[in-house]
């Protein structure tokens, strides 16, 4: 599917954020765990969290979809082996983090995905699992994932060779859903969001933080029953409404109830350092998860370099940060960000391409990107390849509203995994973009 975008002077109006992809999938992980009736509110309805949901029924949750609300229902049998492999179509978070639930239930699975998933790395969770005691094997460190036997061991420790929020969650599950625990350093602090749910459940978590990043403990927990959770808004989706009201000329957006954890909320300090006219009003917790309201009104941005140690809170936003480098007065340094390479697409690749049919100056770098941006609008001769990945394709597609004479982004169909009602939002807020 090939979408096009066409230039836009201006966006203007309020948005309510689209609910959080992490979260979502893991209060679906977590809640069938607790075994209790919960009304899940926010759900974020995509492609990516729904396949998460339709994986756990097959291991025998309860879980269904009503109206906006999401029902997971007291279970009235164990968990069961799944009659057929799990398929979590385009689903990174979705395939790491149940390999480890299942792992620790002592199910035995098979753990598949879409094309692009299955070129993705898995070693990086399935290394550990096997140090923990399970009997897993790969294709060559790719799906297919089997999970053949063996059992989680107690008082697991591991040290995070890679920042990833779904090695660190997966492992943390395992340990949660086999009843063990575990004590995972963190050297590069990433997402905490599978720790701040089983704190919000009542289970026996600690973090500490020091100058060598975190240290996480989770003790044998027992969780407690909830009715009901939230879901707050996705910043990773915020950021493509943000950065269009910015790059944009006379634009002024509200957008409600975004998440704002701080290890997520990397990209608003980085804009702040671009000059960028953001404000957060109303911000309170929700579900042991800080949200706000976001103000963002067009700005005359300028490059940054960006620190190191912010990218693992940034990385889904770099092909997003990258357009707005791209409109930024001056140049935008982004370097320790290797871990691009092994997401939806090879999204260091897949931004150097668009950013060159935008005719944007940068050089691609092993691990980064510098853009020598300028405050032009840009014409764009051919179209851009967003490789299948969903946030490649909304980067560009905010990207068009800069163009002379559009942009159009080829492969688009995948926008539906994480921001379905996409078109919709943008152009409701003034964007111009259609098929
Ligand atoms: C996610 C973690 C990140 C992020 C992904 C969602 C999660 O991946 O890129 O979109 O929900 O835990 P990594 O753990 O591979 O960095």
């Amino acid at each position: 599917m090939n979408l096009t975008s066409k230039p836009v002077q201006e966006i203007f109006g309020d948005v309510v954020c689209p609910g959080d992809k992490s979260i979502s999938q893991r209060i679906l992980i977590i809640g069938s765990l607790l075994n209790c009736d919960i009304n899940v509110s926010g759900f974020l309805n995509a492609k990516d969290p729904l396949s998460t949901m339709a994986a756990l029924n097959q291991i025998g949750a309860s879980i269904n979809k009503d109206g906006d609300l999401v029902r997971i229902k007291k279970r009235s049998r164990p968990f069961n082996n799944p009659e057929s492999a799990i398929d979590l179509g385009n689903s990174g978070t979705g395939i790491r983090l149940l390999t480890g639930f299942v792992s620790g239930l002592n199910l035995k699975a098979t753990l598949i995905g879409d094309e692009s998933l299955s070129q993705r790395p898995m070693s990086r969770v399935v290394d550990p699992l096997v140090k923990m005691g399970k009997k897993i094997s790969t294709n060559d460190g790719k799906t297919p994932i089997k999970i053949h036997g063996g059992s989680i061991s107690d008082n697991f420790e591991y040290k995070m060779p890679v920042a990833s929020a779904q090695v660190k969650s997966s492992l943390i599950l395992a340990s949660l859903s086999s009843g063990n625990s575990i004590h995972i350093e963190e050297p590069k602090v990433t997402r905490d969001h599978t720790e701040k749910m089983i704190e919000y459940c009542g289970g026996k978590i600690d973090v500490q933080n020091s100058s060598e990043g975190k240290i996480i403990t989770l003790h044998k927990s027992d969780l407690s029953e909830i009715s009901s959770y939230e879901v707050v808004g996705d910043f990773s989706s915020a950021a493509f409404i943000i950065i269009a009201a910015l790059i944009s000329k006379k634009s002024k957006v509200l957008i409600k109830n975004v998440g704002l954890n701080p290890t997520r909320k990397g990209l608003l300090e980085v804009l702040l350092g671009m000059n960028a006219n953001i404000k957060i009003v109303n911000q309170r917790k929700t579900c042991n998860e800080i949200c706000g309201d976001l103000i963002v009104e067009s700005s005359n941005l300028e490059g940054i370099e960006v620190s190191d140690s912010i990218i693992p809170n940034i990385i889904d936003e770099i092909p997003i940060l990258s357009v707005a480098a791209s409109f930024a007065e001056g140049e935008t340094v982004i370097k320790n960000a290797s871990e691009l390479k092994v997401k939806e697409s090879d999204r260091l690749k897949a931004t150097s391409d668009g950013l060159e049919a935008m005719k944007i100056k940068h050089d691609m770098l092993c691990d980064g990107l510098i853009i020598y941006g300028q405050n032009n609008d840009v014409t764009v001769s051919k179209e851009i390849d967003s490789f299948g990945d969903h946030r490649i394709a909304m980067s560009f597609l905010v990207a068009g509203m800069r163009s002379k004479e559009g942009i159009i982004v080829k492969n688009c169909k995948n926008i539906e995994t994480s921001f379905p009602n996409f078109l919709n939002t943008m152009n409701a807020l003034g964007m111009k973009i259609d098929g």
